[in-house]
């Protein structure tokens, strides 16, 4: 059994990223994110803070619009409106989930295409399913990128993702589909999980429950992506995958923490640097 280690592809990315800002800079031209935390939702407070500390060590501009959990929705269309127009702002991101009273749909509509570095309006959604160009949302970004790197063959596998969000499991899907794999997308409403996932070449997991997927669902020698992030009452961090036994039953596994995630920000960071690149390339 082999780790897949996403938390050092993930430094990896951000040497070279910090790189290319560096060369974007000597043009005078510095990358900008811009989040958009609604609430404080600690879990949710965690990943602004991280996204902002990878921003930095790499160069990145980073700016954090904090808004009270009652906020109306005009006045983050607003904000949205405001960042779309500003020119030091090449990257746009909404903190999900937004409060009940927040229409998601219309906050991520509103932010412009080509400023989308989450991937998830239906712009660059729709181009992901046509297999064209554009911003891919980070986390299925980085779990490519990591199976990729070590060069996992992807044509013709049976790929199961357990979990069918608009972040994680649709566009995840897509992405294996253009890469000509064979996907099967299991959801709440699935019946007999385990008979999928046990016909499973490469099984991604995106749920929310620890211990979710245990050794009776794994083919023997699969390859194992564990998305979940799950803090237990004791403060331990797990994924949704019952680590100590299912990885001696798979070929390769990704722990959490140390998988997925990182690879999450290191996407980012890439989408932030490719809006960058692909705005002062008009000039
Ligand atoms: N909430 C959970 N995952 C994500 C993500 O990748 N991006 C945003 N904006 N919100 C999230």
């Amino acid at each position: 059994m082999q780790i897949l280690d996403g938390k050092a592809l993930a430094q990896n990315i951000e040497n070279a990223i910090q790189q290319e800002v560096q060369i974007l800079n000597k043009r005078n031209v510095t990358p900008g994110l811009a989040v958009i935390l609604v609430g404080n939702d600690p879990a949710s407070q965690s990943y602004v803070n991280m996204k902002a500390k990878a921003c930095k060590r790499t160069g990145i501009y980073s700016i954090t619009h904090e808004m009270p959990e009652n906020i109306q929705q005009e006045s983050l269309l607003q904000t949205i409106a405001m960042l779309n127009q500003n020119p030091n702002i090449d990257g746009i991101l909404v903190q999900l989930p937004l409060p009940k009273h927040i229409n998601t749909t219309a906050v991520l509509e509103a932010i412009a295409p080509q400023k989308d570095v989450d991937g998830f309006h239906p712009f660059n959604m729709g181009r992901i399913f046509a297999n064209l160009d554009g911003f891919i949302p980070a986390t299925p970004l980085g779990v490519i990128t990591l199976l990729k790197h070590y060069n996992v063959s992807l044509q013709g596998k049976n790929v199961v993702i357990v979990g069918a969000s608009n972040i994680v499991g649709k566009p995840l899907s897509a992405l294996f589909l253009n890469e000509n794999a064979t996907v099967t997308l299991c959801h709440i409403y699935t019946q007999n999980l385990a008979k999928h996932t046990k016909e499973a070449d490469i099984l991604c997991v995106a749920v929310g429950k620890p211990n979710l997927i245990t050794k009776e669902m794994i083919k023997e020698g699969a390859i194992v992506v564990d998305i979940g992030i799950n803090k237990l009452s004791d403060g331990r961090i797990v994924g949704d995958v019952d680590f100590s036994n299912v990885s001696t039953q798979c070929s390769f596994i990704t722990p959490v923490p140390g998988g997925v995630g990182p690879m999450t920000i290191a996407s980012l960071l890439q989408n932030t640097l490719k809006a960058a690149k692909l705005r002062t390339k008009k000039y």
